[in-house]
């Protein structure tokens, strides 16, 4: 039977990434290394594992999901707390954390964070599955991202239904003409459409490459909405579809769940999907 630490190595021999990275912030000179956060968060290397689940984020809908279908092994691409923090971390706990703490730890469900290597590999994997669900697997413009992409022509208004009906979300929001005629398309997942510590890098990407659409996870509306209400007055033909961190991402976990059902063919893995936390009245 396999063991937490098999299949975490198992995992990092196929998807290797570096332990510590080194990393320029922004407004500062100095690099600095920050470790990997894909790390044990709950459980015991020499803990058995029976079942697999996949997932964006540890909530309390997934817990319940997974204990459900007797998963013992919880793979999360984002933290196990919330704000961007993992249990790992010292954090001031407050009423619910320390719920859902305690629910985790008698659930006896192990959990270990995929994130970093995920997004080292080439291609990154959170992007294969974002070309796997939507079918733009042979529109990826070749270069070490799959960022970009030439899609048949279409509008605005068909992709915003294509997301809706493959990623599962609620109301996307536009900010241009939804009749606008698209064919060069920038993706930028998660975090990425705030910049990924350049707030002005998503606003780059449309304009260098000339990308009709962006369609982007994350956004700081600050700077974004104010560069967007500026552009479309002075007449530029674009426009940008916003869907949100969670559902940009989760299909990279979905398409994880087939990656490893091949890399360890004796272990049932599911994908636990979870719902879109938003609601538009
Ligand atoms: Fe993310
Ligand atoms: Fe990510």
């Amino acid at each position: 039977m396999l063991k937490v630490k098999d299949v975490i190595a198992a995992i990092k021999n196929a998807a290797p990434s570096p332990e510590v990275s080194v990393v320029k912030l922004p407004f500062s000179d100095t690099p600095k290394e920050i470790p990997s956060c894909d790390v044990l968060h709950f459980g015991d290397p020499e803990n058995e594992v029976h079942k697999i689940g996949t997932t964006f984020m540890v909530t309390m809908d997934v817990i319940q999901k997974a204990q459900a279908q007797g998963i013992d092994m919880i793979i999360t691409h984002e933290p196990s707390n919330c704000g961007g923090l993992d249990f790992t971390m010292p954090l001031p706990l407050n009423r619910i954390t320390e719920a859902k703490r305690d629910l985790i730890e008698k659930s006896g469900i192990n959990i270990w964070r995929f994130h970093d290597g995920m997004h080292y590999q080439k291609p990154d994997l959170i992007y294969m599955g974002w070309m796997k669900e939507l079918g733009w697997e042979n529109y990826v413009v070749p270069g070490p991202n799959c960022h970009e992409f030439r899609i048949p022509e279409t509008d605005v208004k068909s992709i915003v239904e294509l997301l809706k009906e493959r990623l599962h979300i609620r109301v996307p929001r536009v900010i241009g003409d939804p009749d606008l005629k698209v064919s060069k398309v920038g993706v930028l997942v998660g975090g990425g459409g705030q910049g990924l510590g350049n707030p002005n890098m998503p606003m780059e990407f449309l304009l260098d490459h000339d990308l009709d659409l962006l369609i982007l996870g994350d956004i700081t509306e600050l700077i974004m909405c104010a560069f967007w209400k500026d552009a479309l007055a002075l007449g530029l033909q674009k426009a940008a579809i916003v869907i949100g961190h969670h559902k940009s991402e989760e299909c990279g976990m979905k398409y994880l769940a087939e990656w490893l059902a091949s890399l360890l063919p004796d272990i049932p893995v599911t994908f636990l999907e979870s719902e879109d936390c938003f609601n538009f009245l």
